[in-house]
């Protein structure tokens, strides 16, 4: 490898074009960055205007970053623009601040803990499916999102956000939608008052109207919850001093933004590939009829639902919700073979590393046999990295995992979703990867000892887990 001396900067896609000019990366940013790691392979230079930034596809590479050398990186430049929504909340804020408040809300997601939110989870989806009828026709990302919305309102705040869900979904859906333009976090600052901007402010304060008043319930009220806000709440620095409302504000609104599209995300993916593969379909159903024979599942079932983890995993990969990471440098360093400037960006793509061949036989295929005998031991550790890595690692992690699996089970033993033809389902590369137009749906009731329930299961199905 010739020495950074020699190598400046690495080429891309800019060299000689215009370079503010953004369209292909705004437009589609799956199908530009797939493009870019085509041709330039596992190291390639982008410049927009005098920004320059790596965008990375080796895991040995990302894991660098993200790992070994995260300390001379902050985050990148869209979730810096995004703070007038998160604040100083621990997705978007850094070095010592963030590892207290990591410090403060990390018993919320010990494994202890998130257990006991495995009821919650499994008692709002059967609420949910209450209201579900055979025959009918609805979005399953919407119903999704209604649903992880309210369970993350009822696990992390012990707030019914039943009669806010909506509302709040909303509201949360443009803050994303709006925060994910490149464009516009680049060039727009925010307190310039173009239509968007202004939008954004309403939707924020909207938003805000209703965490403070679950937060100055929850403080007036004196109780401990013993859930996420509760710890917040009481928290103590060293000197006595406890959370401000705006503190809090920040935390509440990082956590329900980052813990809710995502997991409805993932679920909305995995009932779309699912109506689209059949044979994945029944072996799901296999496994669910063989462990849960038609009751709800419980904490204890999850780690007997080894294919549906699998199910997951797999969806995980070809969509994950997280589609790309960015980082800032700090401090002048190398990469890759090349220096890195302060200021300079890094880019990596989890829509990209999850389809490379060089990991992955037939990479667009959704195989969650792919999993079985513990294979991701086998890839190189970012060849896989939903929930990103290092000490920025997705403090939800496990939460999300049992999460989806307790859905999918409590929902794919009532309910087969299928596809209604002709409606176009796109995924939109926004801060999260979702579906554009959502996925509409038409609900199919199961009927125990119906084709499907009566795959031959045990070791024919799910021998080789
Ligand atoms: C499938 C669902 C989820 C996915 C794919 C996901 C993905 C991610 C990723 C990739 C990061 C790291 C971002 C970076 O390095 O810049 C992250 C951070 C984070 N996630 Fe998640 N997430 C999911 C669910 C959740 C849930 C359920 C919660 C909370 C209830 C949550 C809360 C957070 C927080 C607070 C951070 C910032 C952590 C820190 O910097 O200390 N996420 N997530």
């Amino acid at each position: 490898m010739p020495r950074s001396a020699d190598k400046k900067f690495p080429p891309g896609p800019s060299d000689g074009a215009k370079r503010w000019s953004l369209g292909p990366l705004n437009n589609n940013p799956l199908a530009y960055f797939s493009k870019v790691a085509r041709e330039y392979g596992d190291v390639a230079g982008l410049r927009i205007l005098n920004f320059r930034s790596f965008f990375i596809n080796h895991p040995d590479t990302i894991e660098e970053v993200l790992v070994t050398n995260a300390r001379r990186y902050s985050k990148g430049r869209v979730l810096r623009a995004n703070r007038h929504v998160f604040g100083e909340g621990l997705l978007t804020s850094e070095g010592d601040f963030w590892l207290r408040q990591r410090r403060l809300a990390q018993p919320a997601f010990h494994r202890a803990r998130i257990a006991s939110y495995a009821s919650t989870m499994v008692e709002y989806a059967q609420r949910m499916l209450e209201r579900w009828h055979d025959g009918e026709e609805r979005d399953a990302h919407q119903e999704m999102m209604r649903l992880t919305l309210q369970i993350v309102g009822k696990t992390l705040f012990d707030a019914d956000v039943e009669r806010d869900a909506q509302d709040v979904g909303k509201s949360l859906e443009l803050l994303l939608e709006v925060g994910a333009n490149f464009r516009r976090a680049i060039f727009v600052p925010n307190w310039l008052p173009t239509p968007a901007n202004l939008r954004v402010k309403r939707e924020i304060a909207h938003i805000e109207s209703i965490l403070y008043r679950i937060i100055s319930e929850r403080r007036a009220s004196g109780r401990d919850a013993g859930d996420l806000l509760s710890m917040l709440l009481h928290a103590q620095d060293e000197d006595g001093s406890r959370m401000t409302d705006r503190q809090l504000r920040d935390e509440t609104i990082t956590l329900f933004l980052a813990g809710h599209e995502t997991t409805a995300s993932t679920l909305s993916w995995t009932w779309w590939l699912l109506a689209q593969n059949p044979v994945v379909e029944a072996r799901l159903h296999a496994e669910l009829l063989a462990v849960l024979g038609g009751r709800a599942p419980s904490l204890e079932d999850v780690p007997k639902l080894v294919y549906t983890g699998h199910v997951i995993t797999e969806a995980l990969r070809l969509y994950p919700p997280a589609w790309g990471t960015a980082r800032l440098a700090l401090e002048d360093h190398e990469l890759a073979g090349y220096p890195v400037k302060k200021g300079m960006g890094v880019a990596m793509a989890q829509w990209v590393v999850h389809r490379d061949p060089r990991w992955y036989d037939a990479p667009e295929e959704f195989r969650p046999e792919r999993w079985q005998d513990d294979a991701s031991k086998r890839l190189p550790r970012f060849a896989y990295f939903p929930f990103g890595g290092g000490p920025r690692q997705c403090i939800g992690n496990a939460f999300a995992l049992m999460e989806a699996q307790l859905v999918l089970a409590t929902v794919a033993q009532k309910f087969r979703l299928r596809l209604v033809p002709g409606h176009p389902v796109v995924p939109l590369a926004s801060i999260t990867l979702r579906p554009r137009h959502g996925i509409r749906v038409v609900l199919e009731a199961r009927r125990h000892g119906e084709k499907g329930d009566t795959v031959p299961i045990a070791k024919s199905a799910f021998a080789d887990d």
